[in-house]
């Protein structure tokens, strides 16, 4: 029988794109909670400065690096400096992520690009510029999706187009990479709660009850909830899953009728 400790991630190092904040730096701090060292990335030094004081406060070496997960050169130099920092890189985490709520007609070709080039191409500036230091068994690649890859919703086509992007990216690289002992799955949330998504595109209560009411568990997900199955598919009790799509979405994706 095999015991798993307390601290699932120890001796690990993570790295987490997006991680200064919401779902991302609840998965950096559960990481943290299970022991792993934690390397985060983001746009804002403010935002990094605040998750680094709540990621040591776990007593675990943490470090930030500012960078728009868009520019590869800038990713590149990050994780070579998280490496250096930390020791190996062991897991990955591709989160960042970027919304707005219009229809297609009020969406410059730009404002569609600027989400499908955070979302898809930081998806694989992250993974393509990680691939050298996490080239090893073990390693781990999360790739954060969301319902919309595979369920359309109204004024959401390019996370929409951007999230099914992410899906294929992680299926691809599952299959590339699978050889050399990297696993590589998406984690796809629901409606998540006290989130920057959340707050775009539920902004009001009307709104936050007309989500619900297609959420079989009729409420919205912890951070928590979702860094909790981050955590289960990083850890060494899923250590043959690998190009899966996992839901944490309440049911909100059966689609179907409720009572
Ligand atoms: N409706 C329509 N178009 C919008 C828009 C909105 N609400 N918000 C931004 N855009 C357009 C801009 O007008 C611009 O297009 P244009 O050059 O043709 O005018 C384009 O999107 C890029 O905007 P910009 O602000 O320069 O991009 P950015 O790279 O700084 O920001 C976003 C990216 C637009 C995705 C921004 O919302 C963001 O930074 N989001 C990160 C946080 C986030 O979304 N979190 C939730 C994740 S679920």
């Amino acid at each position: 029988m095999r015991v798993f400790a307390d601290h699932l991630l120890r001796d690990r190092h993570a790295f987490v794109t997006g991680g200064s904040s919401g779902i991302c730096l609840a998965i950096a701090e559960r990481f943290a909670e299970h022991g792993a060292r934690v390397s985060i990335l983001g746009r804002s030094q403010e935002k990094l400065d605040a998750a680094l004081a709540l990621l040591r406060s776990h007593g675990v070496e943490a470090s930030g690096f500012a960078c728009d997960v868009r520019q590869y050169d800038g990713m590149a130099v990050a994780l070579g400096e998280a490496r250096k920092r930390h020791g190996e890189i062991d897991i990955l985490v591709c989160g960042a992520a970027g919304n707005f709520p219009a229809p297609v007609l009020g969406m410059s070709a730009n404002g569609f690009k600027a989400v499908m080039d955070i979302d898809v191409l930081g998806t694989f500036n992250a993974c393509r510029a990680a691939y050298e230091h996490l080239r090893k068994p073990g390693a781990s690649i999360i790739n954060i999706s969301a319902t919309h890859a595979f369920r359309p919703i109204a004024f959401q086509a390019h996370v929409c187009a951007a999230k099914a992007g992410v899906d294929s990216l992680t299926q691809t690289l599952a299959l590339e990479w699978g050889p050399s002992g990297v696993r590589v799955n998406s984690v796809t949330p629901g409606p998540v709660d006290d989130t920057e998504g959340m707050r775009r595109l539920a902004p009001d209560e009307a709104s936050r009850k007309r989500v619900l009411g297609g959420v079989p568990l009729r409420r919205f997900a912890t951070k928590a909830e979702i860094a909790d199955l981050t955590l289960f598919l990083c850890s060494d009790a899923a250590t043959y899953i690998t190009g899966g799509i996992y839901l944490c979405d309440g049911g909100q994706s059966l689609g179907g009728f409720g009572f």
